[in-house]
């Protein structure tokens, strides 16, 4: 039996719908408003000058009856699409009825980490435990710090180049990017990072070559290989420069950083060297999991079973913040309160997760996510443009890098596409160390006549941004 709507039925009727120059009247109005009495830290409208007013499936309406297709879903947040009934009904119910219950059991409570366990990874499911602290996936970090902690008695951590694991002190530390640690430093100590396998960036060092790897027991990339060979350094280099890690934090594919996709024997190498050192796998899915990449979890494709996994956007089901760890219950550790947060019960978020689950399931939104950003792939190599020097992804994480004639990073093509993709109707962002990556994170819901609609502007306006600029 199906639950809820189908999902062509979930959709503003008329998807893109441009009736005003972007920004429009009354978006103007609110934006300025903005200016005048929000903060100095906006970022997302600076970048995407729209005020929003309604949302339904993969479409949001702005405050002048615009409406867009939303390829980036609130940052991969709207996995099940906005407002979507089926959420929207189990999360009304309870918040009618009870809303904040810290870590009292409820039925909500309980019923969403039974569903959590039924999509666990195989060597997860079964044998887990679940700890809720803070609503933000940040803070689902900060608790993953605490866990190998406490675990392990070590304080060294492992985190990578490229990566991105929130704005939170603990997880600001493991997180790479420069940009949002300056002037906040000195974070956590004992933080290293290492190279993250970048096969484009690679290939292009080497002339355009792979590098191969004579290892004949992984996947054959040489940049696979050197990172885990920076990785092992740390553990048991004698001169490593730091403490030996204590657990390994790992985007299993990284987000922020670039869509960056690793080699298959990647996580697995990972998972060796943990296992020899008595370190923690930690794996940051909280933009890669939850049905995106069109398995539940990304770390699934790579056959690797983490020790803990860090969850948070999507998991509300309907955009409500709810952030959250599951670990392998021989980590199970705490005392009671060795944990904590006064948002650990955000139960309307949890009803939301657990209808979500049900939703992605009865309507086989992992197979949909996988075929639907097949062809987006597919449509982006099609356009054959030398300034796309790599599309990639899996399922519903897309990324497409761009590069000027000698392969330098072109963050301001990015810029131009994203301009002319909202303007004409198609909301789409950014990634990547240095800006050039476009991203898209559309709903797990989106058509495919959808995916169609928004790839002609989005193939349009590529192909407008480059000749303005080859
Ligand atoms: C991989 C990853 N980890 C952690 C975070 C931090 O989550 P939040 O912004 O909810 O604190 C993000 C946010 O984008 C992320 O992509």
């Amino acid at each position: 039996m199906t639950v809820g709507p189908p999902i062509h039925e979930l959709h503003f009727d008329e998807a893109p719908h441009v009736e005003t120059s972007i920004p429009g009247p009354n978006s103007r109005t609110l934006l300025r408003k903005q200016e005048e009495i929000d903060s100095s830290a906006v970022a997302y409208p600076k970048d995407v000058p729209i005020a929003l007013e309604e949302g339904r499936g993969s479409t949001l309406k702005d405050a002048d009856g615009n409406v867009f297709l939303d390829f980036f879903a609130g940052i991969g947040v709207m996995n099940v699409g906005h407002s979507n009934p089926y959420v929207l009904e189990a999360v009304n119910e309870q918040t009618n009825k009870l809303v904040h219950t810290i870590d009292f059991p409820t039925e909500a409570r309980l019923e969403f980490i039974e569903a959590l366990d039924g999509i666990a990874p195989d060597g997860l499911q079964g044998q887990n435990r679940m700890v809720f602290g803070g609503p933000t996936g940040s803070d689902a970090i900060e608790g993953s710090i605490k866990l190998a902690r406490h675990n392990t008695g070590r304080h060294g951590m492992l985190a990578f180049e490229g990566s991105y694991h929130g704005g939170t002190a603990g997880a600001l530390s493991l997180t790479a990017g420069k940009a949002y640690k300056e002037g906040y430093e000195p974070l956590l100590n004992d933080v290293v990072h290492t190279p993250y396998p970048y096969p484009f960036r690679e290939r292009l060092d080497n002339g355009g070559a792979t590098a191969i790897c004579p290892r004949e027991d992984c996947c054959g990339q040489m940049s696979c290989a050197r990172a885990l060979e920076a990785v092992k350094e740390k553990f048991d280099g004698p001169y490593g420069g730091h403490e030996t890690p204590g657990a390994i934090w790992v985007e299993p594919i990284q987000g922020e950083g670039g869509v960056v996709v690793p080699p298959k024997g990647f996580l697995k190498g990972l998972r060796d060297i943990a296992d020899d050192n008595d370190a923690m796998l930690i794996a940051d899915e909280i933009q890669s999991g939850f049905g995106r990449t069109g398995e539940w979890w990304a770390c699934e494709d790579y056959g690797v079973t983490p020790d803990a996994m860090t969850m948070a956007k999507g998991i509300g089901g309907a955009g409500l913040p709810l952030g959250g760890m599951m670990y392998h219950e021989k980590y199970d550790t705490w005392d009671a309160g060795g944990h904590i947060g006064t948002f650990r019960g955000n139960i309307p978020a949890m009803r939301g997760g657990t209808a979500a689950i049900e939703y992605i399931q009865s309507h086989d939104l992992l197979d949909h996510a996988t075929e639907v950003g097949e062809y987006m792939r597919a449509r982006f190599r099609d356009v054959d443009n030398p300034r796309i020097g790599e599309v990639r992804g899996k399922g519903l994480f897309i990324g497409v890098e761009f590069v000027d004639a000698d392969g330098t990073p072109d963050a301001s093509a990015v810029k131009k596409i994203r301009t002319e993709c909202y303007e004409n109707g198609v909301l789409v962002w950014k990634a990547g160390r240095e800006g050039n990556v476009l991203r898209l994170l559309p709903p797990l819901v989106t058509t495919k006549e959808q995916a169609e609609i928004g790839m002609d502007v989005i193939t349009d306006a590529i192909r407008t941004v480059t000749k303005q600029t080859v």
